[in-house]
């Protein structure tokens, strides 16, 4: 009997020994949960050695139990230290993988923005369309009746002229002006109407530092009853302030077929006057040609050049910068 007392002591102090080492080398977390199972677990190994004691004198069972017991909490104790420090490693290591160093230079995404061009006609959309206009478009190719006849324009009017104006085969030709788009959107809308209507157009000339064969305008048109030039006046007033700032502005009479009084508006700008649009009260004609009784209505209109206002308010010398894609250039802005 006492041969089997020492036998399960030993096999206690053997299952200890190996357990603490096993434990102490143990890696994982799921690892150490399958040592707890392998050891104390019901069929683990204390269980088994503890299987012995029914062999053993009756005398001797407090002995091994109480041995048993101290094993078992020692083991227990080693699992929970060991699992509290793989824990704690798990965190350090997760901590350290995540962690961002706030002072490292960023990876550069270069970014791209709006050609000056297309900046200034939004620019100037947005104060049309804050003032409650719409904005209107219109085809590039036109006929004879909307850029020339029904905008009052005469047969031996020099706009009409083959040295301005590119005629195409059929008879048809490039818009010169984003006027047409007037009568266009007069035609399929009654007043009261406002609309601005941006848009590229077309003349015969010479390509130098300030002219293009294609440019851009942006036409502006109101119809209502009672509209007096003191609309057109404080219209093209807060426009103007809005693009360039408050600066002196001046009306000069001038002369479009399409419009009754004419003006020409010109900007103090860096201490000269500087000529911006031309403007007016939409001829009578021009509201008869479209079915509009001129007794009721009356309107004003404007137009300008996108290239001048872009040109002027970025200092740009040559108006072929704008079309020459060169980003040198266009990072500028
Ligand atoms: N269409 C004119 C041009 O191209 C500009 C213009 C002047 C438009 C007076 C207008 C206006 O609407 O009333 O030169």
């Amino acid at each position: 009997m006492t041969t089997q007392l020492s036998d399960l002591e030993s096999q206690l102090a053997t299952l200890k020994q190996e357990a603490l080492q096993a434990i102490a080398t143990t890696p994982t977390l799921e690892a150490l949960e399958q040592l707890r199972i392998q050891y104390l677990g019901k069929k683990g190994s204390l269980s088994q050695v503890l299987g012995g004691m029914g062999k053993l004198d009756a005398a001797d069972r407090p002995r091994i139990g109480a041995s048993a017991n101290e094993v078992k909490e020692q083991i227990q104790t080693e699992l929970e230290q060991k699992k509290t420090a793989l824990q704690s490693a798990q965190i350090e290591a997760k901590l350290t993988a995540e962690a961002l160093d706030v002072t490292m230079p960023g990876v550069y995404v270069p970014q791209g923005h709006a050609h000056p061009l297309t900046s200034t006609i939004d620019r100037a959309l947005d104060v049309f369309v804050g003032l409650g206009y719409t904005v209107a478009q219109g085809p590039e190719m036109e006929t004879d009746y909307y850029n020339f006849e029904a905008l009052n324009t005469p047969a031996d009017h020099p706009a009409r002229d083959m040295q301005d104006t590119f005629y195409l085969s059929d008879g048809n030709l490039l818009r010169t002006h984003t006027s047409s788009v007037q009568i266009r959107y007069m035609e399929n809308n009654d007043p009261p109407i406002r609309v601005a209507a941006p848009g590229r157009v077309y003349r015969r000339d010479t390509v130098d530092a300030t002219h293009s064969a294609v440019f851009h305008q942006i036409e502006i048109l109101a119809v209502d009853e009672g509209l007096t030039f003191s609309d057109l006046r404080g219209t093209i007033k807060i426009f103007l302030e809005e693009m360039f700032g408050d600066l002196p502005i001046r009306f000069r009479p001038s002369f479009f077929p399409f419009t009754e009084p004419s003006a020409e508006v010109d900007v103090q700008w860096r201490g000269r006057w500087l000529e911006v649009l031309g403007c007016g009260m939409v001829d009578p004609n021009v509201l008869k040609a479209v079915g509009y009784d001129p007794e009721i209505y009356t309107g004003f209109a404007a137009g300008f050049g996108v290239e001048r206002f872009a040109m002027v308010l970025h200092q740009i010398d040559d108006i072929r910068r704008l079309y020459s894609s060169d980003l040198r250039f266009l990072r500028q802005f």
